[in-house]
């Protein structure tokens, strides 16, 4: 049995959960299932972002003390998570005390790394992230992700020698070593590298109390990304235990805007600290709302529960799992979940598990299910590649297939016409098809494949209740 950990980005905890958060935990799942499925043994990690300025401003405004603002937040994320069926094994906060001096820990093993300068430059605060001039050009001095003209900034800090690690970290990008997912982020990916300067690791302490304190300097507080970044080992017990079991992580799930930060400064880190670098990276789309980005002032944010309430989890993975394609933005609207679930989950699936059962019941066929099913080479080979709304595609294409061969085969004719042999021999064959996709969807629609199983064992009933009313 092998041993895989996969990861999900920590959610900073400014704010209430958004439909975002749910691809990282969606995808990670489904990645977690499917391993396990396969007979393998999986950690599945999450966890929240809680330090810097940002969140201490938050709090600061709605007048109650950072720890009390972040461990509110925090509950309501772990709500969020389990309302998403996602089976993490590990829960990690960055502003626990174990984490934290854990990243000390860290801190002090990359001190050979480390050096301490002036900075002179820009700066966004939405980002929390310096601006090289290039890129303050480019943007017209406001950052296009926050809308937000970048801010002038002289400071000293901690910085981590990027050049020591550039030449490893590209043959570890190149040689798939490290495979960065979709390939046109990877190419993104080895540019970024390159024109990467060192990165600032550090804030004065005038400028950001709310984080891990430097060690041996107390002018110092660490910066964010450093603290965050550190969550995907210190969970496991790092620097005390060995955490060679698990490191390095099979997948680790992360947003297109943050890959950034896990393609140069995590390997960086990684490598100072001696560890392997992942094996897998794999960069997801942003979740629009008629095309745009979601967005309180805009108005069209999406929240997660009422879509979850609206027609159940497996809907809403459904959804997000299938028609939210797993690399590219896609677009969320209402209309589109209520077509997705009607037109596809009630009319495809549930009514091609009603029909089936309804004549294996009346039929009173003696179904024996098969003691094993063999995945498809095609479907293996996409979940292998990480291509889930793919190989979401081609379960479902079985699914609309098997409801065309009733049509087709029209087993009420035979029953009519008194073939019986001819009978069991299509409804079994169209049963084991359904039980064989049934199976493909385990680590898309947990809910939904019990259900499925519990009609198909033993005696056949139909559901009293369709699977996916309407
Ligand atoms: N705290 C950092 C991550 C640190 S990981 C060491 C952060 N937090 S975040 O709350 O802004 O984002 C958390 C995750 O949600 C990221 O993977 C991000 O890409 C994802 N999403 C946030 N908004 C999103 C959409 N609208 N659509 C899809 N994913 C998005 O970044």
């Amino acid at each position: 049995m092998a041993k895989k950990y996969i990861t999900t980005a920590i959610p900073y905890m400014n704010g209430n959960p958004h439909i975002g958060h749910a691809m990282d935990y969606c995808l990670a799942d489904v990645c977690s299932r499917y391993y396990k499925m396969l007979g393998d043994e999986v950690r599945l990690q999450a966890g929240t972002d809680e330090h810097g300025n940002k969140i201490f401003l938050k709090a600061k405004d709605s007048g109650v003390d950072a720890q009390v603002f972040v461990d509110e937040k925090t509950d309501s994320f772990k709500a969020f998570i389990k309302k998403l069926g996602v089976e993490y094994t590990d829960f990690v906060r960055t502003t626990d005390e174990l984490h934290m001096k854990r990243c000390q820990e860290i801190w002090k093993r990359l001190e050979d790394h480390i050096y301490l300068a002036k900075y002179n430059g820009w700066y966004c605060t939405g980002c929390e992230r310096y601006v090289t001039d290039k890129e303050y050009e480019e943007n017209n001095g406001v950052c296009p992700d926050h809308q937000k003209p970048y801010e002038k900034l002289e400071e000293e800090n901690y910085y981590l020698r990027i050049s020591d690690f550039r030449d490893e970290i590209r043959e570890a990008i190149e040689s798939d070593k490290m495979l960065i997912l979709p390939d046109y982020r990877k190419k993104e990916m080895l540019k970024l590298l390159e024109e990467s300067p060192d990165v600032s690791i550090s804030r004065p302490i005038s400028q950001l109390t709310w984080g891990v304190p430097v060690p041996g300097d107390d002018s110092q507080v660490m910066y964010v990304w450093i603290d965050a970044l550190s969550n995907y080992i210190t969970v496991l017990g790092y620097p005390e235990e060995d955490i060679s079991d698990w490191w390095p992580a099979r997948a680790q799930f992360v947003g297109k805007d943050i890959l950034r930060f896990h393609a140069i400064i995590w390997p960086a880190m990684l490598l100072g600290l001696g560890l392997p670098l992942p094996k897998a990276m794999i960069s997801h789309g942003m979740i629009l709302a008629n095309g745009q980005k979601m967005s309180k002032s805009i108005g069209n944010v999406v929240e997660p529960m009422e879509v979850v309430e609206k027609y159940g989890l497996d809907a809403f993975r459904y959804y997000f799992l299938r028609h939210v394609d797993t690399f590219a933005d896609s677009d969320f609207t209402w209309e589109k979940y209520d077509s997705a679930y009607n037109n596809e989950l009630a009319n495809d699936l549930g009514n091609l598990v009603q029909r089936l059962a309804t004549l294996a019941s009346k039929n009173r066929l003696a179904y024996q299910k098969p003691e094993s099913f063999v995945l498809p080479e095609e479907y293996t080979s996409l979940m292998n590649d990480f291509e889930y709304s793919k190989a979401f595609d081609f379960v479902w294409e079985k699914v609309q297939d098997l409801n065309k061969k009733i049509d087709d085969e029209k087993p009420w004719m035979l029953a009519k016409n008194g073939e019986t042999e001819k009978l069991e021999e299509c409804l079994s064959r169209l049963i084991d098809g359904l039980l064989l996709a049934n199976y493909m969807l385990t680590p898309f629609l947990p809910e939904t494949v019990q259900k499925i199983k519990n009609v198909f064992d033993g005696l056949i009933e139909p559901p009293k209740i369709p699977l996916f009313p309407k």
